[in-house]
């Protein structure tokens, strides 16, 4: 079993997806691992420890100042004996006291006070999400190296609305939580990687943009393979309604050059895995009023300009890193392209694929790629992408071996 012999504590808070913790307790349970829970004030409004101590078969922690648990300082050994502490939901009140470094209950105090990783699944209303407090408190987690794992887009609890806030079902964090946990060699630790992903909106006036289909989910999976090998992973996404993969830290970016600002800006790095699917050109001059449609008017021709080659710059920068990989989506001569765009673009490796339409690969889960460097062409056979992130992150490690 996946999680056989690890510990897990998991931080109930109160918000509404405090009922799907109750799905979450079994599935990681159903792969082995000891649950012990630990729940706030306002979770117990949501459920209650009776049934939360029932599916973990343990007992719950709620209160800091109790005289049976804390005989032992119990607080403190709450936050060391375990493996993982995961918090499912997070509220946007816990994360303000986690950012601030409060601890004025139970959870809070835990979370100040482990020495072990953290991992929050948040769930909050899209406005409460986005609220700038809220933001600059996520910023501060991520750079606490806290792991996130969603929230994802979607309908609330409340009628009508619908954004950023759900939190991530049960068996996507229990993922996090294996990838986390995951044991493994670990050939890429102490190394720095940054991976792009996704695609970019190129702005033609507040409401219109230029896009592609790219779903992030090819760039997103070999940011965590690359993790999972023990790497530092600064992850550079465009627009995308994929969650940000644990043990990540993830950038969010619209346009080619705000990608490539943030990628120049973590170098220098080991490793540059360039993925996403960066418009070639944008709109000369974006417009700040939207474009009327006038009777009888002709369309609006859109001149357009060339967006900075991200790869190329990496490719040839002062500070390149020990080893580049570019994507080639091609849709007719992928090898010839490819090795072309290999010399063109100071690239160690290019992993080409075809992306037309009739492959499913733009999107889809699987993929078909032929890895082409200086020594010759390797074709793949058609992969689940994270399975062709593994093997590339592997192959990576072997070429910095
Ligand atoms: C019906 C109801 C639903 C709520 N849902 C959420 C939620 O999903 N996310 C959230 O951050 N807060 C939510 N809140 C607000 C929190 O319960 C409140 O901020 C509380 O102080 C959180 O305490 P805790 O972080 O100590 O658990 C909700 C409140 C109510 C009354």
């Amino acid at each position: 079993m996946a999680l056989s012999g690890k510990h897990i504590l998991l931080i109930i808070s109160g918000g509404i997806a405090a009922y799907k913790s109750l799905d979450l307790i079994r599935r990681l349970k159903e792969r082995g691992a000891r649950v012990t829970p630990v729940m706030t004030r306002g979770a117990q409004e949501f459920i209650t420890p009776l049934v939360v101590g029932a599916l973990s078969a343990t007992h719950v922690f709620t209160d800091l100042f109790s005289r049976k648990d804390e005989q032992d300082v119990g607080h403190i050994r709450l936050a060391r004996d375990c493996d993982l502490v995961l918090v499912a939901p997070a509220t946007a009140d816990l994360m303000a006291k986690m950012a601030n470094g409060l601890a004025d209950d139970l959870a809070s105090t835990v979370l100040l006070a482990t020495d072990r990783r953290v991992l929050i699944a948040p769930a909050m209303n899209p406005k409460m999400w986005m609220a700038k407090a809220t933001q600059r408190n996520i910023e501060t987690l991520k750079g606490d190296g806290i792991g996130f794992i969603g929230p994802m887009a979607g309908e609330m609890a409340e009628k009508g609305e619908v954004g950023l806030g759900r939190m991530a079902e049960p068996l996507q964090i229990v993922e996090a939580v294996e990838a986390l946990l995951e044991h493994g060699p670990k050939p890429l630790a102490g190394k720095k990687a940054i991976v792009t992903s996704g695609p970019t909106h190129e702005p033609i006036d507040p409401v219109r943009y230029i896009a592609n289909r790219s779903s992030g989910k090819q760039g997103h999976a070999i940011a965590k393979a690359l993790a999972a090998l023990g790497a530092e992973v600064t992850l550079v996404s465009g627009p995308v309604t994929i969650a940000d993969p644990a043990g990540v830290t993830t950038v969010h970016v619209e346009r080619a050059e705000q990608m490539l600002a943030a990628v120049v800006s973590h170098l220098p790095t080991d490793i540059a895995v360039m993925v996403a699917a960066v418009a070639d050109w944008r709109v000369a001059t974006s417009l700040d009023q939207k474009i009327k449609k006038q009777q009888g008017d002709q369309p609006p021709a859109l001149q357009l300009v060339e967006n900075p080659d991200i790869l190329k710059t990496i490719g040839h920068h002062a500070s390149r890193p020990k080893i580049v990989v570019g994507f080639a989506a091609e849709t007719e001569n992928v090898e010839a392209n490819g090795r072309a765009k290999l010399t063109r673009k100071g690239a160690d490796l290019i992993v080409a694929n075809d992306v037309s339409a009739e492959t499913g690969i733009m999107g889809g889960d699987r993929n078909s790629v032929k890895i082409i460097s200086a020594d010759g062409i390797d074709a793949w056979p058609d992969l689940d992408k994270a399975e062709v992130a593994r093997r590339l992150a592997a192959l990576i490690a072997d070429r910095l071996a």
